[in-house]
């Protein structure tokens, strides 16, 4: 993934470089680089791993320049080392990039015959040379980029600088986002519109194919077949001000602190609350004629769609498909006519998302898409777009953007059943104040924040830990494992509850915790047979339930969690809250970083 800042400037770049690179550290943080260039040379700093790193090197021994491009890096060829680090500098070209080159093999081979010496391990660098070759060989940096790009296969997002052309950046974009800022006497590249928020509000987006050639007084964009075009220059409307923890010791936790208010922001754009209604923000879009949904999403927005394919199904009687973005792509799925495609994502950015997406919409489907980002490229291609309120989610592990997700598709749920003729005046009425409850019983489930605590000594020293639910609980029970193994590091498997028995039953011992997630209700005595089994076998129960439920089977838990008794259809989002708290805490009583979990990056934008 990777993210990208290019700077042609009227004063020194390395400071603004490194800002930049800070709203882009979600992307990923194996490592960072920044390159500028003047005097009649490259200037570089590279450190592996966090930014803090790099910002070492910088005070260290600080980047004169003007112009110059920056990297925070998600490694996929080569090992997150300095060597590796990006930018990458060959002869009079120094380059960064966002995403993978599939025939970087061949054109390495055929560079390594030409006489070239590779530096790096990384698929990034054979960019930086076959646009070397062409520079030493005469042609103008535009010539050269626009010799090269037709020779790159796979997804990419670069920034070229050029020894002798100190006042030019060119970037190109293909399945990678880049967009293009314009200034006061200087002009910009960021991966998004938030890195450049403090530079300028005024940016392009660029499209597929696309490459621009950046001075200071001048953005040339060109489309793939090298003929000039003008995009459209968009208020990108988004926000410079960086966000802080405030007083929390973890974004995780402030985000998972601000779902009820999130919650309610959200709904409130789907309820007419008034009136007793559910309605589409500002769509005119008649769900009556879907006659299938096929969901697709990553990661948590993946697990968020499973618990859509319940409520979908239940309260629409539509039938629903639903597939990891990685599969369904390349699984030739069976689209028909008056399908409806929905796309979940909290970035709007994930590459196999926004693959399929496109693959949907070559198929016929109307495309919507579930998103917390309005200006991302899947908000930008959706047919109907529903956005989601959380405000930016810093955490990588996603908590707030998932309930609110969950919210939206609650909400879309109940418009779908109206809309099937499934729902009538009084029903629709009650599930739009059960969704109106949700905030508060959030509020009430983080009251157990301390007591969730106090049980993360049980689990730290744990190797496996087992999640199960069933129905819309079984999902969250995959999440609730997710979130375990994301940011603790522990191996956790979420499994629905009736299928323990024809395999995980085997790992039970008294080492394994399970945490069961059963909200007392219509599936709660099911659920409760099949934690008696795992009790039978001298499991470590951590059971999750309300009241009622911990009356009736709480006994010979190892511990219990108490919810609020909230009507099933809120569930999901009131339950989110106990696994979020139980995997920080866990984390931090294991010392992990949780924000930034190694390995992972916020916004996943290779295949
Ligand atoms: C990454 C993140 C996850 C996220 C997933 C999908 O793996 O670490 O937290 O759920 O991407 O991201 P999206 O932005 O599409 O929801």
């Amino acid at each position: 993934m990777c993210g990208i800042v290019g700077i042609v400037g009227r004063e020194a770049v390395a400071q603004r470089l490194f800002d930049g690179l800070k709203r882009l550290e979600y992307r990923g943080y194996d490592s960072a680089g920044i390159c500028t260039v003047g005097g009649g040379d490259f200037e570089r700093r590279r450190a592996e791993g966090k930014l803090d790193n790099l910002k070492r090197e910088l005070d260290a021994d600080p980047l004169a320049g003007d112009v110059g491009i920056a990297h925070t890096r998600w490694a996929t060829h080569g090992a997150p080392t300095v060597d590796n680090a990006h930018p990458h500098i060959a002869g009079p070209v120094a380059l960064v990039h966002n995403g993978i080159i599939e025939n970087f093999k061949p054109l390495r081979d055929e560079l390594i015959a030409d006489g070239r010496t590779f530096l790096s391990e990384t698929d990034s660098e054979v960019v930086a040379h076959l646009v070397a070759r062409e520079v030493e060989g005469g042609a103008s940096p535009q010539q050269a980029v626009a010799t090269v790009l037709p020779r790159l296969h796979g997804a990419f997002a670069i920034a070229f600088l050029f020894k002798d052309h100190p006042d030019t950046v060119i970037g190109a974009r293909m399945g990678a986002p880049l967009t293009v800022g314009y200034g006061d006497g200087e002009n910009y590249l960021g991966s998004d519109a938030l890195a450049l928020a403090p530079l300028t509000q005024r940016i392009a987006y660029l499209e597929e194919g696309d490459w621009a050639v950046v001075t200071r007084d001048r953005i040339a964009i060109f489309d793939r077949s090298n003929a000039p075009v003008e995009r459209d220059i968009v208020e990108s409307g988004a926000s410079a001000q960086r966000i802080e923890k405030g007083n929390y010791r973890h974004f995780m936790l402030k985000e998972i602190n601000e779902q009820p208010v999130v919650v309610a922001q959200t709904l409130q754009s789907y309820l007419r609350t008034l009136e007793g209604r559910v309605a589409l923000p500002d769509i005119e879009f008649d769900l009556s004629a879907v006659n299938r949904v096929t969901i697709v999403a990553c990661g948590t927005s993946f697990y968020a769609g499973m618990v859509a394919k319940y409520w979908f199904e239940q309260f629409a009687r539509v039938p629903v498909d639903i597939d990891v973005a990685s599969e369904f792509r390349y699984r030739q799925p069976v689209l028909e006519p008056g399908g409806l495609a929905l796309f979940i994502s909290q970035s709007g950015e994930t590459a196999d998302t926004l693959a399929a997406l496109r693959h949907a919409r070559s198929e016929g489907q109307v495309v919507a898409v579930v998103c917390n980002v309005p200006t991302s490229s899947m908000a930008r291609e959706a047919d109907l777009l529903l956005p989601t309120h959380a405000g930016p989610e810093i955490g990588v592990a996603s908590t707030k953007a998932f309930t609110c997700q969950l919210a939206v598709l609650a909400a879309l749920a109940a418009n779908f059943a109206r809309a099937k003729g499934r729902l009538s005046e009084a029903e629709e009425r009650d599930i739009v104040e059960h969704l109106r409850e949700a905030p508060e019983a959030i509020s009430e489930a983080l009251k157990q924040d301390e007591a969730i605590a106090a049980l993360a000594p049980l689990v730290a020293p744990a190797r496996d830990v087992l999640y199960l639910g069933r129905g819309p609980d079984y999902p969250m029970a995959l999440e609730g494992a997710l979130k375990l193994k994301e940011i603790s590091y522990i191996h956790a498997e979420g499994y629905a509850a009736g299928e323990m028995k024809h395999g995980p039953i085997a790992l039970i011992d008294d080492l394994v915790p399970v945490i069961v997630i059963a909200p007392s209700g219509p599936l709660f005595e099911k659920t409760v047979s099949n934690m008696q089994e795992v009790r039978a076998r001298g499991g470590r129960i951590i059971l999750v339930s309300d009241e009622h439920g911990i009356a009736e089977a709480g006994e010979g838990c190892m511990a219990t969690i108490v919810m609020p008794e909230v009507h099933p259809l809120i569930a999901p989002l009131v339950y989110a809250v106990p696994v979020q708290l139980l995997a920080y805490h866990v984390a931090v009583a294991k010392g992990t970083d949780v924000d930034q979990p190694r390995n992972l990056a916020k916004s996943v934008t290779v295949e």
